[in-house]
């Protein structure tokens, strides 16, 4: 055994001297210390020798181990870079390519549905005061959207007394009260954004998700006007065959309101509904918006003239329309920031 260490020792000496770019240094690497060298079938000998003599024989295995794996980093680090080590031809590693996330695309595709219809497309204020995203909207002090458990009060001291306190917007209506407020009819919005709620987190439940806001308002708005502008939406966004469903509903900002249904597109779009359709739980109509003729409470509280003018609204969920469209069962997968799921969405 001594012997073989000493030759192995010298043999290694010489060999590294010589020894001169990275990939030589390489086949010394695996020469000397990879699975298959001698020191590594001197290792494997070491149970076969007589008892007292293992440890000194480990011991001194050990050093040379680590004096070979020393001088090849040594050697490997003064090792000038050469040529022909770099190979031209090799394909480079090419930076990962983003994409915008399928909330935003789906976002501007509604966005540029409506602007063919003529609205335009401007943002509202993410933190907003009481005033906007209820009183005005004739949400009474009493309605239990006010209340700590369902909307983020912020820790911001109150302006003025009708402003009330600062908060996240629970909704995207508030830009109704924004834009009405600072421009004069005739006027046709969208407005989209992210809402927050406290609800608790679950498959169809997050803190924050995206809501879009329409409406209009004018002289000569209707509710026939409304359906005919959800009805081109809902054509050129779910299918040529759609039907629509409005059912009426209350919400203090519209009177009437209604809530509207799209025949599911994936059973009941022309034969009638299927029993087992796992979209729309064989209903065969889901639930995409509300909306209404805008209250004349909230045309006042705009300065705007209910008796000359009247307006429509309406306030879809951009994250439940995007789930039922491309059959998404978890609403967290939208903010996760999970590769594999937002890579399946290359727009
Ligand atoms: N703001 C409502 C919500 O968050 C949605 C809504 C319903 C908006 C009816 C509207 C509307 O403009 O007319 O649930």
């Amino acid at each position: 055994m001594e012997k073989e260490i000493k030759n192995l020792k010298e043999t290694f000496l010489k060999e590294i001297e010589k020894a001169k770019g990275g990939s030589c240094l390489e086949k010394i690497r695996i020469k000397y210390l990879g699975r298959k060298s001698q020191i590594t079938n001197l290792f494997s000998q070491i149970p076969s020798l007589p008892r007292e003599e293992r440890g000194s024989w480990g011991k001194q295995l050990n050093i040379l181990k680590n004096l070979i794996a020393e001088k090849i980093d040594q050697k490997t680090s003064q090792a000038p870079r050469q040529e022909e080590e770099i190979d031209l031809t090799y394909p480079a590693v090419s930076p990962k390519k983003g994409s915008r996330h399928i909330l935003s695309s789906v976002t501007k595709e509604i966005c540029l549905i409506f602007k063919d219809l003529g609205f335009d497309v401007i943002e509202g204020s993410e933190i907003e005061d009481q005033w906007h995203n209820f009183t005005a909207l004739n949400i009474p002090p009493e309605h239990p959207s006010q209340d700590a458990f369902d909307t983020f009060y912020l820790d911001f001291p109150t302006q003025d007394e009708k402003s009330g306190k600062i908060l996240l917007r629970s909704h995207t209506s508030p830009s109704q009260i924004r834009i009405m407020r600072q421009v004069e009819p005739p006027l046709a919005v969208l407005s989209p954004g992210r809402v927050y709620r406290p609800d608790v987190v679950d498959a169809t439940h997050s803190f924050m998700f995206y809501q879009i806001e329409g409406f209009a308002v004018g002289e000569d708005i209707s509710f026939a006007g409304l359906k005919g502008v959800l009805f081109y939406f809902a054509r050129q966004f779910f299918s040529k065959d759609v039907r629509l469903r409005f059912r009426p509903h209350f919400f203090p900002f519209t009177e009437p309101s209604a809530e509207v249904d799209v025949s599911c597109f994936v059973c009941a779009t022309k034969k009638g509904k299927k029993k087992k359709c796992g979209v729309c739980k064989g209903k065969g109509w889901l639930e995409i918006l509300g909306c209404g003729m805008i209250h004349p409470n909230v045309l006042k509280a705009c300065g705007i003239d209910s008796k000359k003018y009247q307006g429509f609204a309406f306030g879809m969920g951009i994250d439940r329309i995007v789930m039922q469209k491309y059959q998404i069962k978890d609403i967290r997968l939208f903010y996760e920031n999970d590769l594999n799921f937002l890579e399946q969405f290359p727009i």
